[in-house]
């Protein structure tokens, strides 16, 4: 193995306590396999080269833990984490297995439930600045509902907008550096979820009280799932200052969500994925510099060392991909193809800065003498070409 596909903490891997811990349980069957604990899970993923572990307040103690219980798992985890220099860049709450959540947390129907999601809320939100997590996601895979009679969307929105503000005071009251990320998804568990996609979750944030502290946590099969271009996404994240964090994983088409390896899914889609988050900053650097995050499931046919086996393969696919982005940007046939592409072109304003309108409606060269006629079986742009050269050095062709 080189030593770029060896990875290692700069790479900034990160893994949820849920997704190697997956025992295998679905609605058709039971585990297939023991869960796995927080301390195992944290001297592999030290040993495999990642730096960080994310988990949900119920999969280091289970719901319902007394307080003892609850403070010799975080002890355990803190021993853990001072042996192995693994840190947790991110935590989030489990608002969705408990029964008491069957109708959601912060917009169930019933105000006491919501009373009791916000509270599990901020004794989680407590913890993570303990842990000195700069994240904290928020996925409402319980806010929603089957049935359009069940509740009033608008009125749901408002709930969500009153815990999301609640929570945001209650950091900037407390001092706190975290930052909150939605994780949008459109369904599954429920049939229906509120903030389906990264541009609902985008357009509810800028009605926030607090939205600079809010921004998106996307996940490759949530958008997916639904038909949508997840690396579009993400680019419309980026560009608005909000992708504060990312789930990857693989996902093939529109079904249930899938949870596979890293490129395991759509591998066009991942390759332009990674080439934008590694490449696609200023002057070709990266564009985004949070953690990796691998949100994904072994699949239960996997035994444990299949699971360890799934780790290492979405850490690998990555850095594999990162590897074929890096030669695909500095192939000379590839800039090429897209400066005949006109891709530079795209970065001019269309009216120029010291242009008016009046300057526009009198340019002839614009409209009155423009040659609409040449783009009938001329001036093409060339992407399928430059889609076949990024396809060659995905394939390592190149
Ligand atoms: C899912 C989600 C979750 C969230 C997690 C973090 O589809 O189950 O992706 O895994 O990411 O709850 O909040
Ligand atoms: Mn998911
Ligand atoms: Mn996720």
């Amino acid at each position: 193995m080189t030593d770029a596909l060896r990875p290692s903490p700069e790479d900034r891997f990160s893994f949820g306590l849920w997704t190697m811990g997956y025992d295998g349980t679905d609605p058709f069957g039971g585990p297939t396999r023991s869960k796995l604990d927080v301390v195992e899970v944290v001297e592999q993923l030290a040993a495999r080269g990642a730096y960080g572990l994310t988990f949900h307040d119920d999969d280091l103690f289970a719901f319902g833990s007394s307080d003892g219980e609850r403070q010799g798992q975080i002890d355990r985890l803190r021993g853990a984490l001072a042996s192995t220099g693994v840190v947790v860049p991110m935590v989030t709450t489990n608002l969705f297995s408990a029964p008491v959540f069957k109708d959601g947390g912060f917009t169930s129907n019933d105000r006491a439930v919501r009373r009791f999601a916000l509270r599990k809320v901020l004794r989680n939100i407590d913890l993570a600045a303990e842990l000195g997590a700069e994240t904290f996601v928020m996925w409402g895979g319980r806010e929603g509902a089957e049935y359009d009679s069940a509740k009033d969307v608008r009125v749901a929105i408002a709930r969500y907008r009153e815990a999301v503000d609640l929570l945001t005071e209650h950091v900037r009251a407390q001092g706190y550096g975290l930052r909150f990320a939605l994780e949008p998804k459109p369904n599954e568990p429920r049939g229906d979820i509120l903030l389906p996609t990264v541009g609902h979750a985008l357009a509810f944030i800028e009605t926030l009280a607090h939205p600079e502290l809010v921004g998106v946590n996307p996940e490759v099969g949530h958008e997916q799932m639904a038909g949508l271009n997840f690396t579009a996404g993400v680019a419309q994240a980026l560009e608005a200052g909000k992708l504060f964090h990312i789930d990857l994983n693989g996902q093939r088409g529109i079904k249930y969500d899938q949870d596979l390896v890293f490129g395991h899914g759509d591998l066009h889609s991942a390759f332009a994925l990674v080439d934008l988050l590694e490449f696609g900053g200023a002057d070709g650097g990266a564009a985004y510099t949070g953690p990796r995050h691998f949100d994904y499931k072994p699949s239960r046919t996997e035994d444990s060392e299949g699971v360890w086996a799934s780790v290492d393969a979405n850490m690998r696919m990555y850095l594999l991909l990162k590897e074929r982005a890096a030669a695909f940007r500095a192939d000379p046939e590839v800039q090429e193809a897209m400066a005949a592409a006109r891709q530079p072109e795209l970065a001019q304003p269309t009216v120029g800065a010291d242009e008016s309108i009046d300057d526009l409606l009198a340019d002839r060269s614009a409209f009155e003498d423009f040659d609409a006629a040449a783009y009938f079986d001329g001036r093409g742009f060339g992407f399928v070409r430059l889609q076949q050269l990024a396809a060659e050095h995905l394939l390592g062709a190149r």
